[in-house]
Protein backbone atom coordinates (compact mmCIF):
# COMPACT_ATOMS: atom_id res chain seq x y z
CA UNK A 1 0.00 0.00 0.00
CA UNK A 2 1.72 3.39 -0.72
CA UNK A 3 2.53 5.48 1.79
CA UNK A 4 -0.10 8.31 0.73
CA UNK A 5 -2.88 5.82 1.80
CA UNK A 6 -1.14 4.97 5.11
CA UNK A 7 -0.82 8.25 6.71
CA UNK A 8 -2.73 8.63 9.67
CA UNK A 9 -1.86 5.37 10.25
CA UNK A 10 1.51 6.02 10.35
CA UNK A 11 1.76 8.89 12.14
CA UNK A 12 -0.53 7.83 15.10
CA UNK A 13 1.76 4.53 15.10
CA UNK A 14 5.01 6.67 15.53
CA UNK A 15 3.03 8.68 18.25
CA UNK A 16 2.47 5.61 19.93
CA UNK A 17 5.74 3.92 19.87
CA UNK A 18 7.07 6.77 22.86
CA UNK A 19 4.88 5.12 24.87
CA UNK A 20 4.26 1.58 24.38
CA UNK A 21 6.62 -0.84 25.80
CA UNK A 22 8.08 -2.64 23.04
CA UNK A 23 8.20 -6.19 24.43
CA UNK A 24 4.20 -6.08 24.12
CA UNK A 25 3.97 -6.33 20.50
CA UNK A 26 5.21 -9.01 17.41
CA UNK A 27 5.99 -5.72 15.02
CA UNK A 28 4.23 -6.81 11.37
CA UNK A 29 2.30 -4.16 10.10
CA UNK A 30 1.72 -0.49 11.12
CA UNK A 31 -2.20 -0.81 10.71
CA UNK A 32 -4.63 1.29 12.85
CA UNK A 33 -7.47 -0.62 13.08
CA UNK A 34 -10.69 1.67 13.51
CA UNK A 35 -13.32 -1.04 12.88
CA UNK A 36 -14.24 -4.50 11.75
CA UNK A 37 -16.82 -6.08 9.91
CA UNK A 38 -17.16 -10.05 9.83
CA UNK A 39 -13.77 -11.11 8.02
CA UNK A 40 -13.14 -7.36 6.88
CA UNK A 41 -10.76 -4.63 8.71
CA UNK A 42 -10.80 -1.11 8.71
CA UNK A 43 -7.95 1.17 9.30
CA UNK A 44 -8.28 4.76 10.46
CA UNK A 45 -7.21 5.74 6.62
CA UNK A 46 -10.35 4.27 5.37
CA UNK A 47 -8.66 1.08 3.93
CA UNK A 48 -10.64 -2.66 4.11
CA UNK A 49 -8.64 -5.76 4.45
CA UNK A 50 -9.56 -9.52 4.49
CA UNK A 51 -8.32 -10.66 7.52
CA UNK A 52 -6.76 -14.76 7.41
CA UNK A 53 -5.41 -13.53 11.17
CA UNK A 54 -8.78 -13.35 13.16
CA UNK A 55 -6.77 -11.43 16.12
CA UNK A 56 -4.70 -14.69 16.37
CA UNK A 57 -7.75 -17.12 16.26
CA UNK A 58 -9.87 -15.25 19.13
CA UNK A 59 -12.69 -13.67 16.69
CA UNK A 60 -13.70 -16.93 15.13
CA UNK A 61 -17.07 -15.66 14.92
CA UNK A 62 -16.21 -12.88 12.84
CA UNK A 63 -15.55 -8.84 14.13
CA UNK A 64 -18.51 -7.25 15.97
CA UNK A 65 -21.18 -9.95 14.99
CA UNK A 66 -24.27 -8.31 15.95
CA UNK A 67 -25.30 -10.89 18.06
CA UNK A 68 -22.07 -10.94 20.38
CA UNK A 69 -22.50 -7.06 20.40
CA UNK A 70 -26.01 -6.87 21.07
CA UNK A 71 -25.46 -9.23 23.84
CA UNK A 72 -22.27 -7.25 25.23
CA UNK A 73 -24.60 -4.03 25.51
CA UNK A 74 -27.65 -5.06 26.79
CA UNK A 75 -25.39 -6.93 29.87
CA UNK A 76 -23.32 -3.56 30.37
CA UNK A 77 -26.35 -1.68 30.97
CA UNK A 78 -27.57 -4.22 33.73
CA UNK A 79 -24.23 -5.21 35.25
CA UNK A 80 -20.86 -4.30 34.30
CA UNK A 81 -18.69 -6.22 36.56
CA UNK A 82 -19.48 -7.39 40.21
CA UNK A 83 -16.79 -10.37 40.76
CA UNK A 84 -17.52 -14.18 40.94
CA UNK A 85 -15.16 -14.41 43.66
CA UNK A 86 -17.43 -13.61 46.37
CA UNK A 87 -21.02 -13.55 44.46
CA UNK A 88 -22.95 -14.76 41.42
CA UNK A 89 -24.14 -13.48 38.60
CA UNK A 90 -26.79 -15.05 35.79
CA UNK A 91 -24.07 -15.06 32.52
CA UNK A 92 -21.63 -16.98 34.38
CA UNK A 93 -23.76 -19.22 36.05
CA UNK A 94 -25.39 -20.19 32.67
CA UNK A 95 -21.39 -20.11 31.14
CA UNK A 96 -20.45 -22.71 33.26
CA UNK A 97 -23.31 -25.36 32.23
CA UNK A 98 -22.71 -24.61 29.11
CA UNK A 99 -19.28 -24.76 28.67
CA UNK A 100 -18.98 -28.45 30.87
CA UNK A 101 -22.14 -29.32 28.18
CA UNK A 102 -19.75 -28.50 24.86
CA UNK A 103 -16.41 -30.36 26.94
CA UNK A 104 -15.25 -33.37 25.36
CA UNK A 105 -16.09 -36.61 27.02
CA UNK A 106 -18.58 -37.54 29.23
CA UNK A 107 -17.80 -37.29 32.68
CA UNK A 108 -18.93 -34.60 35.40
CA UNK A 109 -17.12 -31.88 34.63
CA UNK A 110 -16.31 -27.99 36.15
CA UNK A 111 -14.97 -24.48 34.91
CA UNK A 112 -13.09 -22.26 36.62
CA UNK A 113 -12.59 -18.59 34.70
CA UNK A 114 -9.47 -16.36 34.10
CA UNK A 115 -8.62 -13.34 32.46
CA UNK A 116 -6.36 -15.12 29.40
CA UNK A 117 -5.47 -18.53 27.90
CA UNK A 118 -1.93 -17.61 29.76
CA UNK A 119 -3.62 -18.03 33.25
CA UNK A 120 -5.54 -20.92 32.22
CA UNK A 121 -2.24 -22.58 31.74
CA UNK A 122 -0.88 -21.70 34.90
CA UNK A 123 -4.39 -23.24 36.33
CA UNK A 124 -3.51 -26.40 34.76
CA UNK A 125 -0.44 -26.68 36.66
CA UNK A 126 -1.87 -25.69 39.50
CA UNK A 127 -4.91 -28.20 39.52
CA UNK A 128 -2.53 -30.98 38.17
CA UNK A 129 -0.09 -30.97 41.17
CA UNK A 130 -2.76 -30.54 43.22
CA UNK A 131 -4.91 -33.66 42.30
CA UNK A 132 -1.39 -35.85 41.52
CA UNK A 133 0.34 -34.97 44.96
CA UNK A 134 3.27 -35.01 42.24
CA UNK A 135 5.56 -31.91 41.31
CA UNK A 136 6.50 -32.75 37.17
CA UNK A 137 4.89 -30.99 34.04
CA UNK A 138 5.62 -32.46 30.70
CA UNK A 139 5.17 -29.99 27.91
CA UNK A 140 6.63 -29.77 23.96
CA UNK A 141 9.55 -28.01 22.31
CA UNK A 142 7.98 -25.07 20.09
CA UNK A 143 5.04 -24.87 22.32
CA UNK A 144 3.32 -21.67 23.07
CA UNK A 145 1.22 -21.58 26.44
CA UNK A 146 1.64 -18.15 27.51
CA UNK A 147 3.28 -15.13 28.98
CA UNK A 148 2.77 -15.37 32.31
CA UNK A 149 5.25 -17.41 34.35
CA UNK A 150 3.83 -20.92 34.33
CA UNK A 151 2.48 -20.90 30.62
CA UNK A 152 5.88 -19.21 29.63
CA UNK A 153 7.91 -22.09 31.40
CA UNK A 154 5.34 -24.74 29.76
CA UNK A 155 6.57 -23.23 26.46
CA UNK A 156 9.57 -23.38 24.14
CA UNK A 157 9.38 -21.40 21.17
CA UNK A 158 11.25 -18.18 21.75
CA UNK A 159 14.38 -17.00 23.95
CA UNK A 160 12.99 -13.55 24.03
CA UNK A 161 10.46 -15.18 26.49
CA UNK A 162 12.91 -16.55 28.73
CA UNK A 163 15.80 -13.87 28.48
CA UNK A 164 16.76 -11.72 31.62
CA UNK A 165 13.63 -13.71 33.49
CA UNK A 166 14.87 -16.45 35.01
CA UNK A 167 14.69 -18.38 37.00
CA UNK A 168 11.49 -20.02 35.91
CA UNK A 169 9.48 -22.37 37.30
CA UNK A 170 11.46 -25.61 38.38
CA UNK A 171 9.93 -29.47 37.41
CA UNK A 172 9.35 -28.67 33.48
CA UNK A 173 10.49 -30.69 31.06
CA UNK A 174 9.74 -30.56 27.00
CA UNK A 175 9.84 -33.17 24.56
CA UNK A 176 9.71 -32.96 20.60
CA UNK A 177 6.39 -31.89 18.99
CA UNK A 178 5.39 -35.09 16.98
CA UNK A 179 5.81 -32.82 13.76
CA UNK A 180 7.14 -35.66 11.26
CA UNK A 181 7.53 -33.49 7.76
CA UNK A 182 9.59 -30.99 9.29
CA UNK A 183 11.39 -34.03 11.41
CA UNK A 184 11.39 -35.56 7.40
CA UNK A 185 9.92 -38.93 9.05
CA UNK A 186 6.29 -38.30 7.13
CA UNK A 187 7.37 -41.41 5.17
CA UNK A 188 6.74 -43.33 7.88
CA UNK A 189 3.97 -45.28 8.96
CA UNK A 190 1.89 -43.69 11.04
CA UNK A 191 2.82 -46.15 13.86
CA UNK A 192 6.18 -45.82 12.82
CA UNK A 193 5.60 -42.50 13.49
CA UNK A 194 4.22 -42.75 16.48
CA UNK A 195 7.40 -44.65 17.81
CA UNK A 196 9.66 -42.31 16.64
CA UNK A 197 7.92 -39.66 18.48
CA UNK A 198 7.64 -41.69 21.91
CA UNK A 199 11.22 -42.27 21.77
CA UNK A 200 12.53 -39.18 23.80
CA UNK A 201 9.62 -39.47 26.35
CA UNK A 202 10.18 -43.12 27.40
CA UNK A 203 14.26 -42.69 27.45
CA UNK A 204 13.77 -39.73 29.74
CA UNK A 205 11.05 -41.88 31.67
CA UNK A 206 13.97 -44.69 31.56
CA UNK A 207 16.67 -42.57 32.62
CA UNK A 208 15.98 -39.26 35.09
CA UNK A 209 12.90 -38.56 34.99
CA UNK A 210 10.20 -41.31 37.35
CA UNK A 211 6.75 -41.16 35.21
CA UNK A 212 5.25 -41.78 38.71
CA UNK A 213 6.13 -38.60 39.60
CA UNK A 214 4.99 -36.45 36.47
CA UNK A 215 1.86 -34.61 37.40
CA UNK A 216 0.59 -33.52 33.87
CA UNK A 217 1.52 -33.55 29.95
CA UNK A 218 0.05 -30.41 28.03
CA UNK A 219 0.06 -31.04 24.35
CA UNK A 220 -1.43 -28.79 21.81
CA UNK A 221 -3.66 -31.24 20.24
CA UNK A 222 -2.75 -29.48 16.80
CA UNK A 223 0.06 -27.22 17.56
CA UNK A 224 -0.59 -24.00 16.43
CA UNK A 225 2.21 -21.22 16.50
CA UNK A 226 4.53 -24.27 16.03
CA UNK A 227 2.84 -24.28 12.47
CA UNK A 228 0.08 -25.54 12.54
CA UNK A 229 0.98 -28.95 12.93
CA UNK A 230 -1.33 -31.98 13.01
CA UNK A 231 0.52 -34.77 15.03
CA UNK A 232 -0.43 -38.66 14.31
CA UNK A 233 -3.22 -40.22 15.66
CA UNK A 234 -1.15 -42.97 16.54
CA UNK A 235 1.36 -40.79 18.84
CA UNK A 236 -1.62 -38.76 20.48
CA UNK A 237 -3.62 -42.12 21.27
CA UNK A 238 0.04 -44.04 23.13
CA UNK A 239 1.16 -40.48 24.47
CA UNK A 240 -2.38 -40.87 26.18
CA UNK A 241 -2.15 -44.64 26.81
CA UNK A 242 1.27 -43.89 28.71
CA UNK A 243 -0.47 -40.98 30.86
CA UNK A 244 -2.87 -43.11 32.28
CA UNK A 245 -0.45 -46.31 32.73
CA UNK A 246 1.34 -43.90 35.22
CA UNK A 247 -1.23 -41.96 36.46
CA UNK A 248 -0.39 -38.78 34.85
CA UNK A 249 -3.03 -36.31 33.72
CA UNK A 250 -3.19 -35.26 30.16
CA UNK A 251 -3.74 -31.88 29.48
CA UNK A 252 -5.27 -30.15 26.17
CA UNK A 253 -4.55 -26.35 25.49
CA UNK A 254 -7.58 -25.44 23.22
CA UNK A 255 -6.62 -21.83 23.58
CA UNK A 256 -5.79 -21.14 19.54
CA UNK A 257 -7.52 -24.38 18.16
CA UNK A 258 -10.46 -24.80 20.22
CA UNK A 259 -14.26 -23.06 19.86
CA UNK A 260 -15.05 -24.51 16.13
CA UNK A 261 -11.49 -23.59 14.49
CA UNK A 262 -10.34 -27.01 13.45
CA UNK A 263 -14.18 -28.09 12.05
CA UNK A 264 -15.38 -29.79 15.91
CA UNK A 265 -15.56 -27.77 18.86
CA UNK A 266 -12.25 -29.02 20.34
CA UNK A 267 -8.88 -30.21 18.49
CA UNK A 268 -8.88 -33.11 20.85
CA UNK A 269 -11.45 -34.34 18.87
CA UNK A 270 -10.38 -35.57 16.09
CA UNK A 271 -8.72 -38.24 18.23
CA UNK A 272 -11.05 -39.27 19.92
CA UNK A 273 -9.83 -38.31 23.36
CA UNK A 274 -11.57 -36.68 27.27
CA UNK A 275 -8.51 -35.06 28.50
CA UNK A 276 -8.37 -34.43 32.60
CA UNK A 277 -7.98 -30.54 31.78
CA UNK A 278 -8.40 -28.47 28.95
CA UNK A 279 -7.54 -24.71 28.95
CA UNK A 280 -9.69 -22.34 26.63
CA UNK A 281 -9.16 -18.45 25.83
CA UNK A 282 -9.31 -16.29 22.50
CA UNK A 283 -12.70 -16.93 20.84
CA UNK A 284 -14.66 -18.37 24.23
CA UNK A 285 -15.74 -14.44 24.10
CA UNK A 286 -14.89 -13.28 20.90
CA UNK A 287 -11.68 -11.76 22.19
CA UNK A 288 -12.97 -10.29 25.30
CA UNK A 289 -11.25 -11.03 28.08
CA UNK A 290 -12.21 -14.75 29.07
CA UNK A 291 -10.71 -17.57 29.93
CA UNK A 292 -11.45 -20.51 31.17
CA UNK A 293 -10.31 -24.47 32.54
CA UNK A 294 -12.44 -26.90 32.20
CA UNK A 295 -11.52 -30.16 33.69
CA UNK A 296 -13.43 -33.37 34.97
CA UNK A 297 -14.70 -32.58 38.43
CA UNK A 298 -12.66 -34.38 40.37
CA UNK A 299 -9.88 -33.07 39.52
CA UNK A 300 -11.09 -29.69 39.59
CA UNK A 301 -12.17 -30.49 43.18
CA UNK A 302 -8.68 -30.62 44.46
CA UNK A 303 -7.75 -26.82 45.29
CA UNK A 304 -9.58 -24.87 47.43
CA UNK A 305 -10.22 -21.33 47.47
CA UNK A 306 -8.64 -18.84 47.20
CA UNK A 307 -6.63 -20.83 44.97
CA UNK A 308 -7.40 -19.75 41.67
CA UNK A 309 -9.91 -16.68 41.41
CA UNK A 310 -9.09 -13.48 40.15
CA UNK A 311 -11.26 -10.17 40.53
CA UNK A 312 -12.27 -9.18 37.12
CA UNK A 313 -12.47 -13.11 35.58
CA UNK A 314 -15.76 -13.95 35.09
CA UNK A 315 -17.23 -11.06 34.18
CA UNK A 316 -20.45 -10.75 33.51
CA UNK A 317 -19.86 -8.49 29.87
CA UNK A 318 -17.33 -11.26 29.07
CA UNK A 319 -19.51 -14.40 29.96
CA UNK A 320 -22.67 -12.66 27.80
CA UNK A 321 -20.27 -12.16 25.11
CA UNK A 322 -18.99 -15.84 25.58
CA UNK A 323 -22.90 -17.01 25.80
CA UNK A 324 -23.42 -15.44 22.33
CA UNK A 325 -20.54 -16.67 20.67
CA UNK A 326 -21.13 -20.27 21.41
CA UNK A 327 -24.39 -19.39 20.41
CA UNK A 328 -23.61 -18.39 16.93
CA UNK A 329 -21.36 -21.48 16.40
CA UNK A 330 -24.15 -23.69 16.66
CA UNK A 331 -26.96 -21.16 14.79
CA UNK A 332 -24.84 -20.72 12.06
CA UNK A 333 -23.29 -23.99 11.86
CA UNK A 334 -19.87 -22.79 11.87
CA UNK A 335 -18.19 -25.82 12.78
CA UNK A 336 -19.41 -27.48 9.35
CA UNK A 337 -18.31 -24.62 7.92
CA UNK A 338 -14.77 -24.36 9.16
CA UNK A 339 -14.87 -28.11 7.99
CA UNK A 340 -16.45 -27.02 4.31
CA UNK A 341 -14.53 -24.07 3.75
CA UNK A 342 -11.38 -25.28 5.10
CA UNK A 343 -11.28 -28.27 2.72
CA UNK A 344 -12.19 -25.96 0.12
CA UNK A 345 -9.06 -23.59 1.01
CA UNK A 346 -6.83 -26.61 1.29
CA UNK A 347 -7.44 -27.85 -1.92
CA UNK A 348 -7.08 -23.96 -3.45
CA UNK A 349 -3.53 -23.75 -1.16
CA UNK A 350 -2.59 -27.38 -2.98
CA UNK A 351 -3.52 -26.23 -6.02
CA UNK A 352 -1.47 -23.85 -5.43
CA UNK A 353 1.56 -26.09 -4.30
CA UNK A 354 1.34 -27.71 -7.64
CA UNK A 355 2.45 -24.68 -9.41
CA UNK A 356 4.74 -22.70 -6.62
CA UNK A 357 8.06 -24.96 -5.53
CA UNK A 358 8.53 -22.58 -3.26
CA UNK A 359 5.00 -24.30 -1.27
CA UNK A 360 6.61 -27.08 0.23
CA UNK A 361 3.84 -27.98 2.32
CA UNK A 362 0.08 -27.33 3.14
CA UNK A 363 -1.10 -28.78 7.01
CA UNK A 364 -4.18 -27.90 9.29
CA UNK A 365 -7.31 -29.14 10.06
CA UNK A 366 -10.57 -26.83 9.53
CA UNK A 367 -10.34 -22.77 8.38
CA UNK A 368 -6.81 -23.47 10.05
CA UNK A 369 -4.15 -24.05 7.35
CA UNK A 370 -0.26 -23.90 7.91
CA UNK A 371 1.71 -23.10 4.49
CA UNK A 372 5.30 -23.66 4.31
CA UNK A 373 7.64 -21.36 2.46
CA UNK A 374 10.96 -22.96 1.48
CA UNK A 375 13.92 -22.93 -0.88
CA UNK A 376 12.04 -23.92 -4.29
CA UNK A 377 11.88 -27.83 -4.56
CA UNK A 378 13.35 -28.47 -0.85
CA UNK A 379 12.11 -28.31 2.92
CA UNK A 380 14.71 -25.56 3.80
CA UNK A 381 12.61 -22.87 5.55
CA UNK A 382 12.56 -19.84 3.29
CA UNK A 383 11.41 -17.09 6.22
CA UNK A 384 12.31 -14.05 3.43
CA UNK A 385 10.24 -15.43 1.25
CA UNK A 386 7.81 -15.92 3.24
CA UNK A 387 8.14 -12.49 4.96
CA UNK A 388 7.22 -10.90 1.30
CA UNK A 389 4.47 -12.89 0.75
CA UNK A 390 2.94 -11.46 3.41
CA UNK A 391 3.67 -7.63 3.00
CA UNK A 392 2.89 -8.05 -0.99
CA UNK A 393 -0.31 -9.99 0.18
CA UNK A 394 -0.72 -6.75 2.84
CA UNK A 395 -0.02 -4.09 -0.16
CA UNK A 396 -3.05 -5.79 -2.19
CA UNK A 397 -5.70 -5.96 1.10
CA UNK A 398 -4.63 -9.15 2.76
CA UNK A 399 -3.60 -10.01 6.17
CA UNK A 400 -1.87 -12.49 6.94
CA UNK A 401 1.42 -13.30 9.52
CA UNK A 402 3.95 -15.73 9.27
CA UNK A 403 4.66 -18.32 12.52
CA UNK A 404 7.86 -20.54 12.70
CA UNK A 405 9.66 -18.60 10.48
CA UNK A 406 8.26 -19.40 7.31
CA UNK A 407 4.93 -21.00 7.81
CA UNK A 408 1.83 -18.65 6.05
CA UNK A 409 -1.00 -18.66 9.11
CA UNK A 410 -4.20 -19.32 7.94
CA UNK A 411 -6.80 -18.55 10.33
CA UNK A 412 -9.54 -16.47 9.08
CA UNK A 413 -13.13 -15.78 11.11
CA UNK A 414 -15.29 -18.57 10.32
CA UNK A 415 -17.52 -16.32 8.75
CA UNK A 416 -15.84 -15.54 6.30
CA UNK A 417 -17.46 -15.62 2.81
CA UNK A 418 -16.80 -17.79 -0.23
CA UNK A 419 -16.70 -14.20 -2.01
CA UNK A 420 -13.73 -13.14 0.48
CA UNK A 421 -12.22 -16.26 0.26
CA UNK A 422 -11.50 -16.80 -3.33
CA UNK A 423 -10.36 -13.08 -3.01
CA UNK A 424 -7.78 -13.59 -0.64
CA UNK A 425 -6.82 -16.69 -2.19
CA UNK A 426 -6.19 -15.21 -5.63
CA UNK A 427 -4.42 -12.45 -3.81
CA UNK A 428 -1.65 -14.83 -2.44
CA UNK A 429 -1.44 -17.39 -5.31
CA UNK A 430 -0.78 -14.23 -7.47
CA UNK A 431 1.91 -12.70 -4.71
CA UNK A 432 3.51 -16.10 -3.89
CA UNK A 433 4.14 -16.25 -8.12
CA UNK A 434 5.86 -12.62 -7.87
CA UNK A 435 8.06 -13.83 -5.26
CA UNK A 436 8.72 -17.08 -6.83
CA UNK A 437 9.75 -15.12 -9.82
CA UNK A 438 12.03 -12.66 -7.77
CA UNK A 439 10.04 -9.51 -8.85
CA UNK A 440 9.35 -8.70 -5.29
CA UNK A 441 12.36 -6.47 -3.54
CA UNK A 442 13.74 -7.25 -0.36
CA UNK A 443 12.50 -3.92 0.56
CA UNK A 444 9.22 -4.74 0.43
CA UNK A 445 9.26 -6.02 4.42
CA UNK A 446 10.79 -3.08 6.49
CA UNK A 447 13.56 -3.72 8.70
CA UNK A 448 12.80 -5.28 12.03
CA UNK A 449 9.07 -6.76 10.96
CA UNK A 450 8.06 -10.26 11.89
CA UNK A 451 8.46 -12.57 14.73
C1 LIG B 1 -2.04 -22.31 22.32
C2 LIG B 1 -2.03 -21.07 23.12
N1 LIG B 1 -2.08 -21.15 24.45
C3 LIG B 1 -2.10 -20.05 25.22
C4 LIG B 1 -2.00 -18.80 24.65
C5 LIG B 1 -1.97 -17.60 25.52
O1 LIG B 1 -3.18 -16.95 25.50
P1 LIG B 1 -3.26 -15.41 25.94
O2 LIG B 1 -2.48 -14.64 24.94
O3 LIG B 1 -4.72 -15.11 25.94
O4 LIG B 1 -2.67 -15.31 27.30
C6 LIG B 1 -1.94 -18.67 23.27
C7 LIG B 1 -1.85 -17.33 22.65
O5 LIG B 1 -1.46 -17.14 21.54
C8 LIG B 1 -1.95 -19.84 22.48
O6 LIG B 1 -1.89 -19.77 21.14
Amino acid sequence: MADAKKKLSQQMVQQEQKYYAPTGRIPYYDMVIDHGEGAMLYDVDGNGYIDLLASASATNVGHCHPRVVDAITQQAQKLIHYTPAYMYHTPEIELVQKLCEIAPGDSPKKVVFGNSGSDANDAIIKFARAYTGRQYMVSFQGAYHGSTFGSLTLSAISLNMRRKMAPLLPGVYHIPYPDAYHEGVDHLSEEEQAAYFMHPLLEMCENYLPPEEIACIIMEPIAGDLGIIVPPKAYVEQLYAFCQEHGILFAVDEVNQGMARTGTWWSIEHFGIEPDLMSVGKSIASGMPLSAVIGKAEVMDSLDFPAHLFTTSGNPVCCAASLATIGVIEDEGLIERSRELGAYARERFEDMQARHKIIGSVHGMGLNLGIDIVEPGTRTKCAKDALKIIYRAYDEGVVMITIAESILRFQPPLVITKEQLDRALDVLDRVIGEVEEGKVPDDVVPAGKGW
